[in-house]
């Protein structure tokens, strides 16, 4: 099923002139990762004037997980809505402010009873409506529901209120996430993906509209392994045996994100943009 399509030439739509944007920033992991978000958020909203702006914070709460209170800073810090993943349950507190907490999503393909919820509305200052949707895969990861078959009914529920759809597909293999995107081609604005911390360069619009890159990356240290301390990483690979990993310390933090452009009126994206700067 594709967008609701229109014969008009592409000058005369009216949508052309309220394109409305989208920021959306990976795995945000541990403080410098934090900070340096909170940083260049401002800087992204006076450059691109988003509409909405998305993170992923999986990461954020001293490398694993997410608390209420770090999830209140992010909101107070301009981030609109939260997206999460497999650490999503890392932290004790998430079960409880979960459910509570309509602007942060975990992924919506956990069994049915799972606290808080996987997709929600938003409304723009602009008037506008947008759904996000957080999903998990399930290669190389916990083997969790179908996000195929979930992410059917999260468009079931969403698709009556607005065609402006983003998924936030959390999952480890690039085959995962591409048959993903190609899922919902036609069907969603934008399917972005996370979880690797390592941004891709192959953001393209798909022929349906919908805008699609295999990992947005994170934000996070840039001298690190996936936002972890070198040479604790390093040893775990040497000698097998368990170490405490930590979130690297000292030196810049990269802060990864696209800028994502829709069609309000038809939901089809416009455009996407890779973002990576150092701060
Ligand atoms: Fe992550
Ligand atoms: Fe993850």
């Amino acid at each position: 099923m594709a967008f609701d399509a229109t014969d008009e030439p592409l000058e005369r739509r009216p949508c052309r002139e309220r394109t409305m944007k989208i920021v959306f920033l990976g795995d945000i992991v541990g403080k410098p990762g934090r900070e340096a978000a909170l940083t260049v958020v401002p800087i992204l909203r006076a450059e691109y004037a988003p509409d909405l702006i998305v993170a992923n914070a999986e990461n954020v709460a001293g490398g694993w997980g997410i608390t209420g209170e770090i999830a209140r800073a992010l909101h107070a810090g301009g981030i609109d809505v939260v997206t999460l993943g497999n650490h999503t349950w890392a932290k004790p507190d998430a079960y409880d402010f979960l459910g509570a907490e309509t602007r942060v999503l975990r992924p919506a393909n956990y069994p049915p009873g799972a606290p808080g919820r996987g997709w929600g509305l938003y409304k723009t200052a602009s008037g506008l409506t947008v759904g996000v949707a957080n999903l998990i895969g399930r290669i190389f990861m916990e083997p969790l529901d179908d996000p195929f078959r979930a992410a059917d009914e999260v468009i079931a529920h969403l698709r009556p209120h607005t065609n402006v759809l983003f998924f936030d597909f959390h999952a480890e293999t690039t085959s995962e996430k591409q048959a993903f995107g190609w899922y919902l081609d036609g069907r969603a604005s934008a399917v972005v993906g996370t979880h690797t911390h390592v941004q891709t360069a192959d953001e393209r619009v798909l022929p349906g509209g919908t805008a699609y890159i295999t990992d947005v990356g994170m934000c996070g240290p840039e001298n690190s392994v996936i936002g972890m301390d070198v040479s604790i990483v390093v040893e775990r690979f040497r000698t097998q045996l368990p170490h405490r990993f930590q979130v690297a310390t000292g030196g810049p933090t990269r802060v990864c994100a696209v800028l994502v452009s829709v069609d309000p009126d038809t939901g089809r994206a416009a455009g996407i943009e890779r973002i990576s700067r150092l701060v």
